[in-house]
């Protein structure tokens, strides 16, 4: 931790280049990088720049993240565009992605997402499990920060902890947790606390029958899905019976 302070990774700003991509914009620092909105020919990329002194452990996760998305074609998932790899600088351009991330809606815009929505973007969600559990990928962190909305469609980014699924310690499943957890945030961004008593997400949401059995069964609070293709079913049971 020390160690990273001495040997602070430069920080770019606007108008310098790396490569051929000038920096436009810095979004957000994360524990193992650092991610920017760069352009090329008019072109917005994202560039996801690894801190050096993480290098070493998030050399690794860099690799996964890199293969992962190199086998990827999906319109709702960045495309990996190359390797940036030189002594001073390691990191990687990606596809930009349009739209706002959930966090940034629900959180500062506090927008309000109906019943009819929550399907559009969980439908959305769905298929690109599909997709990717297909090519025996998990994404393991399906949250609110990660995917992007532009109010019709959903694009899921950060693959940093994605892995092969291997059934042993890489499941398929994990994904569900996060999917239960997503919705469950776009059911709250309508809810309004009445009283001072916190109870359980189940007790306080007024969910219909379906729709309870459904968040439960993904949650693992009821017994866990094994196949996306029993979420997807139930799913659409719970919102095409409900419309
Ligand atoms: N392809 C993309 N298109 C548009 N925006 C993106 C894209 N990839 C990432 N972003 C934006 O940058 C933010 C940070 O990127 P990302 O989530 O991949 O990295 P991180 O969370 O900092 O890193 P990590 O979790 O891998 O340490 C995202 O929340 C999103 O707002
Ligand atoms: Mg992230």
């Amino acid at each position: 931790m020390v160690l990273s302070l001495f040997r602070r990774d430069k920080l770019y700003k606007p108008s310098e280049q790396i490569a051929d991509y000038a920096i436009e914009k810095i979004i957000g620092e994360g524990r193992f990088g650092i991610c920017y909105q760069v352009s090329q020919d008019q072109k917005s990329y994202i560039l996801k720049q690894l801190k050096r002194g993480m290098l070493k452990k998030a050399g690794v996760k860099a690799r996964f993240e890199e293969e992962i998305l190199r086998s990827l074609q999906h319109e709702s998932v960045p495309r990996f565009i190359k390797k940036i790899e030189r002594k001073d600088f390691y990191g990687y351009v990606l596809e930009f992605k349009e739209g706002k991330t959930f966090e940034d809606i629900i959180y500062l815009d506090k927008y309000v997402f109906e019943r009819a929505e929550i399907y559009r973007v969980g439908r959305q969600l769905i298929e690109i499990l599909k997709y990717m559990h297909s090519k025996s990928i998990v994404h393991r962190d399906i949250r609110v920060p990660n995917a992007l909305y532009d109010g019709q469609k959903v694009n899921l980014v950060d693959f940093g902890l994605a892995r092969w699924i291997n059934n042993e310690k890489y499941r398929a499943d994990m994904d569900f947790a996060f999917l239960g957890d997503f919705l469950l945030h776009l059911y709250y961004s309508s809810f309004q606390l009445k009283g001072f008593k916190k109870r359980p997400w189940y007790d306080e949401l007024q969910l219909q029958p379906k729709e309870l059995s459904l968040l439960k069964r993904l949650m693992g609070v009821d017994q866990r899905y094994t196949s996306i293709f029993d979420v997807e079913h139930d799913f659409y049971e719970t919102f095409e019976a409900n419309k």
